[in-house]
């Protein structure tokens, strides 16, 4: 009689190997719900460097895209930062390369620029800058910077715009944008606000000023999940990226949450954040790898960027 061995439960050894690793499972809220179900803790950019610089785990198993996993090395790279797949990249990252950047400030050494970068970027441009914001705390941080200084603003021009709407403080801005949110369009936002006129609107601010104009809110993901909680209608458009869908169904149960739509697909997902799975994941804490890490001089230039976001941000 051939005894075929147990099929193994992947969620349960997750777990497991979890446990024996002393690791802690961060994740992004874009991804899948699998994910998220099985993460120690699921947030925004924002969340997850604080997690990251916090956590006493020996591992940090970052369920993000590649320069969130970065940024839990650069605050804490004492402990072993690994991604399920190394080829989760950003759209926004790959619109500034680091040697772009720094040919642009040396052609432009005279303007003397305050250097703001988004969080989504690399190590390499993170270095080069003077504070890093993320979508939650930019207007706070921008806010705080020097008024004697012009300001430069990378890598994306949208989130840049809403800033400067919001602070009216100008910024020269680099020409870098989410391929995901610029896919929703100023016609597939109306066209959906046509079917439920009573919904309101949330956007991300890496939208066009087009879509962001239609919405009643626009914030980071994080803040989404108050706003939906708090919203005194049922109906509620999620203008951002489909994996946020989940996390708002979980703790808002009792609105009807409606994807925002492009003009050709009923939501938009990001197909860096998609890489992750639960099978490469399950492989990246069986392997400890692929680790994320960098040369520590550079590490240390962009550590301090990092930290004065931190610190500004309280
Ligand atoms: P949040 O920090 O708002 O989660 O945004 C991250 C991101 O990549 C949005 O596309
Ligand atoms: Fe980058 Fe856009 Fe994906 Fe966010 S949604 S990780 S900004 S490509």
């Amino acid at each position: 009689m051939s005894t075929a061995a147990p099929a193994l439960d992947i969620t349960e050894d997750i777990l497991r190997l979890k446990k024996e690793k002393n690791a802690v499972i961060l994740a992004h809220n874009y991804q899948s719900g699998d994910i998220q179900d099985l993460a120690d803790y699921v947030g925004d950019s924002l969340g997850l460097a604080y997690k990251a610089k916090e956590t006493d785990a020996d591992v940090i198993v970052f369920c993000g895209v590649h320069f969130m996993a970065e940024t839990a090395h650069i605050v804490n790279p004492t402990k072993t930062v690994i991604l399920p797949d190394a080829d989760a990249g950003c759209s926004l990252e790959q619109s500034c390369p680091a040697d772009q950047l720094e040919a642009f400030l040396k052609e432009n050494a005279d303007k003397n620029y305050y250097v703001i970068a988004y969080i989504n970027c690399s190590g390499g441009v993170k270095a080069l800058c003077d504070v890093i914001v993320t979508s939650g705390n930019a207007v706070k941080i921008v806010e705080q910077a020097p008024a004697d200084r012009p300001i430069l603003f990378v890598p994306d021009e949208n989130l840049g715009a809403w800033v400067m709407e919001q602070t009216g403080r100008k910024m020269d801005l680099w020409k870098g944008n989410c391929y995901v949110h610029v896919e929703f369009t100023q016609n597939s936002i109306q066209k959906i606000k046509d079917e439920y006129p009573d919904a309101l609107v949330v956007a991300h601010p890496e939208c066009p000023t087009a879509v962001r104009l239609l919405a009643d809110e626009v914030c980071s993901t994080e803040k989404m999940v108050a706003y939906c909680k708090n919203a005194p209608v049922d109906n509620i458009i999620v203008v951002t990226e489909s994996g946020m869908l989940h996390r708002l169904q979980k703790e808002a149960p009792d609105k009807n949450l409606i994807p925002g739509p492009t003009d050709k697909c009923a939501c938009a997902d990001c197909r860096y954040m998609k890489m992750n799975t639960l099978a490469k994941l399950h492989a990246c804490l069986e392997n400890l790898s692929p680790q994320v890490t960098m040369p520590e001089d550079l590490r240390k230039r962009a550590e301090a960027p990092l930290l004065l976001m931190l610190e500004q941000s309280k």
